[in-house]
């Protein structure tokens, strides 16, 4: 049976491979939708890149799982609406776009693009917005 279900997802993650299919290789089964709880994040790892997985009404969205502000995983903050707090020290990023709402010229969460099928997350860690700014020494 789990070989079977493992063919299956075989199967299903070469068609959406396929560069018929509008390109890169690179979408990444990463979950199952009904893994991702409504209050918080789901932590899971593409490589070597941590991600948070944030379920706002019915569409997934995934980020970078690593504060602007001093990296702890913003899956282990509070989502309200599509608001995640990090509960290190409170700041506020929106999970659709990953800035801070309330400062939108200020240092965004790396964004990665999300595709669902029959209820599987795919991740695309290649399509990004928001890359990653450096922050000043003691800022
Ligand atoms: S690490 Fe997130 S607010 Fe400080």
């Amino acid at each position: 049976m789990g070989g079977q279900v493992n063919e299956h997802l075989r199967e299903r993650n070469r068609a959406l491979y396929s560069p018929a299919e509008g390109g890169a290789v690179t979408f990444r089964r990463v979950a199952r939708r009904s893994d991702v709880p409504a209050d918080r994040g789901l932590a899971v790892r593409i490589d070597d890149i941590p991600v948070a997985l944030f379920r706002v009404v019915d569409r997934i969205y995934a980020m970078e799982d690593r504060c602007a502000h001093a990296d702890f995983p913003l899956s282990n903050g509070s989502l309200a609406g599509c608001v995640v707090t990090c509960a290190a020290h409170g700041w506020d990023f929106d999970v659709r776009t990953g800035f801070d709402p309330e400062h939108p010229d200020g240092f965004p969460i790396p964004c990665f693009a999300v595709r669902e099928e029959d209820g599987d997350i795919f991740v695309d860690i290649e399509d990004v917005t928001n890359r990653r700014r450096p922050r000043r020494p003691g800022a």
